[in-house]
């Protein structure tokens, strides 16, 4: 396999990681680097420029291949702008390979000099977007790559509900730069689809989290085994709708309440307690997987072990390579 962004990103196979805020951290971001994928720290599981300044140099001590770093640009009270900003800068002082923005855009939300800055230091900046327009714009404002994401996707797809499905092929059709596809992407067939309709690669983050490298309570692994495609969901729909975004999760105790809450337009001091991220970071760790907001992607219905992350992207490659030999054949034998 050889795509723009293998090139781009100086990796050996298309597929990387997304952000996840407390589960991409220097170990999991070394294990998928190491295999040959884009390894992915994420900026907000840190307080101060110092300890992601610490995170980024513990990553180098397990691996010296390329990762990206997930700067999540959007209005949070534990992460103010002007720390999203330190962690842009000391991503370029470190010179990390690639930044991945998700949220606003780096040239509205940190400022016009952020993208210049990080072209200075030869780090990389992808957008990861929900809309065509959005893409369009990433490559007006000089990003070098973006990635489409659909809303199957966990974490926070845009609020217009379309597929990745429709999303990768109308990205690569507006854009000249190398395109990522992500939201429902978890094996070689997704990938194989995903570089049919165009893209250079695909980014999963909820079939790494079900990996032996991320590091959660056992039972975390086995609801993700038993959970099918039914059964995440999208809210969060009035609070988040001034971004254009939703959160889509695992359907559990916490998002049913949510959706009470939201359905009589409760107040936000009572959402604040359920979706606050200290309580999934705990739920991550503990295993009592009713009792927080875990952002998890429809994907979670194709998710049946637990493997490596090396044997994970080992299997994901060769099948890729199979699926696409054998569709071919079923072409070619047609005609
Ligand atoms: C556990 C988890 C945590 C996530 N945290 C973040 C985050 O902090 N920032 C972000 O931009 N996206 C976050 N996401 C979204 C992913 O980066 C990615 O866009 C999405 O999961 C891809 O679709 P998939 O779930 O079908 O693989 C998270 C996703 C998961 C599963």
């Amino acid at each position: 396999m050889k795509t723009r962004i293998m090139e781009l990103f100086d990796i050996q196979v298309p597929i990387q990681c997304g952000g996840m805020l407390w589960l991409a951290i220097p170990e999991l971001a070394a294990a998928i680097s190491n295999a040959g994928a884009m390894g992915n720290l994420t900026s907000g599981n840190y307080n101060t420029g110092d300890e992601f300044r610490a995170a980024i140099d513990k990553t180098r001590e397990l691996t010296d291949k390329p990762f990206i770093v997930n700067i999540t640009t959007m209005p949070s009270i534990r992460l103010p702008v002007e720390l999203l900003r330190e962690f842009f800068k000391v991503s370029c002082e470190r010179k990390v390979k690639a930044l991945e923005i998700a949220g606003a855009p780096v040239d509205t939300f940190l400022g016009p000099e952020y993208i210049p800055m990080a072209k200075e230091a030869g780090v990389k900046v992808l957008h990861k977007v929900g809309t065509v327009k959005h893409a369009v714009h990433a490559q007006k404002v000089g990003y070098d790559a973006v990635t489409i994401a659909g809303f199957e996707e966990g974490g926070f797809p845009h609020k217009d509900n379309v597929s990745t499905m429709v999303l990768v092929p109308r990205v690569v059709e507006s854009v000249d730069i190398p395109v990522m596809a992500a939201g429902g992407m978890v094996d070689g067939k997704t990938l194989a689809a995903a570089l049919v309709l165009g893209a250079d690669g695909m980014m999963m983050a909820t079939r790494f989290l079900a990996t032996q490298d991320c590091r959660v309570h056992p039972n975390i692994h086995k609801v993700l085994i038993e959970r099918n495609e039914t059964e995440t969901a999208l809210g969060l729909k009035k609070l988040l709708a001034n971004f254009g975004l939703q959160v889509r999760a695992l359907r559990n105790d916490i998002v049913r309440r949510i959706e009470e809450i939201e359905e009589r337009d409760g107040d936000f001091s009572e959402l604040f307690p359920l979706i606050s991220g200290e309580r999934a970071r705990q739920v991550w760790q503990d295993g009592h997987a009713e009792e927080a907001l875990l952002t998890v992607g429809q994907s979670v219905g194709r998710i049946q072990d637990i493997p490596t992350v090396a044997e994970l992207i080992d299997r994901i490659v060769s099948e890729a390579e199979a699926v696409l030999r054998e569709s071919l054949g079923r072409v070619t034998a047609a005609v």
